[in-house]
């Protein structure tokens, strides 16, 4: 089955985590543009999304969802996003899309979160996939400096996040204590967030795989 089928088969199943009458978080990325295109056929039934990136609003507000801000409501029942690498212990990779930085507020902020991944995104050990830092242009060229002490090969994405700032990504970074990496990523100056997500993990996991969409409840 195509890669694209299987983002597809489990945006379709997410739609059956969502309950009536409420404000959704919604991600950001390929898998999530699909979930957008099916949110269409509900949005009589929810009362509108919070939204995690420019990318995201667009495509909610051109399938007629109604989009507000974080700040506007009192809480966030739900958030819905996928990962660019998940580990057996459900700590993640997210931020290949630049959005990490909204993405982990909207996980933060909501009472339930739900990731739905392809089957491609389970790995042994993160870092595979290049580790996304959003940080304060001003300080880009210090904390490349302070992240080569971690390890790996440091370098400055080509583009400029919804917040205005800079991504750095970390390839070839064997990640085996995520937690502790986050943490240490987090006390640079100038570091605005970092991909590792190991502290807001998911509460439902859903996983397409050829055969079906596996299920997974943490809470
Ligand atoms: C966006 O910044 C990312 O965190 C995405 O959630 C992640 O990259 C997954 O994207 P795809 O659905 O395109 O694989």
């Amino acid at each position: 089955m195509k890669l694209k089928n299987l983002k597809k088969k489990v945006a379709l199943e997410a739609l059956k985590f969502i309950p009536e009458k409420i404000f959704v978080g919604i991600g950001t990325g390929s898998t999530i543009s699909y979930l957008i295109n099916f949110l269409k056929n509900i949005k009589n039934k929810i009362k509108g999304a919070v939204s995690s990136s420019y990318e995201t609003t667009m495509s909610l507000r051109r399938n007629g969802i109604k989009v507000v801000k974080l700040n506007s409501l009192d809480c966030l029942p739900l958030y819905i996003d996928s990962a660019d690498e998940i580990n057996n212990n459900m700590e993640m990779i997210k931020g290949g899309g630049a959005a990490l930085t909204r993405e982990k507020i909207l996980a933060s902020a909501a009472d339930e979160f739900i990731c739905i991944i392809d089957e491609t995104k389970q790995v042994k050990t993160l870092g595979k996939f290049p580790l996304p830092i959003e940080v304060l242009p001003m300080s880009y060229r210090y904390v490349m400096k302070e992240l080569k002490k971690i390890g790996g090969e440091v370098s400055k994405r080509n583009v400029i996040t919804d917040n205005n700032n800079y991504i750095l990504d970390i390839s070839k970074l064997c990640i085996l204590n995520p937690l502790e990496i986050e943490n240490k990523i987090n006390n640079i100056p100038g570091v605005i967030s970092v991909g590792i997500f190991s502290q807001r993990k998911p509460d439902i996991l859903l996983v397409s795989t050829k055969k079906n969409v596996k299920t997974f409840f943490y809470k």
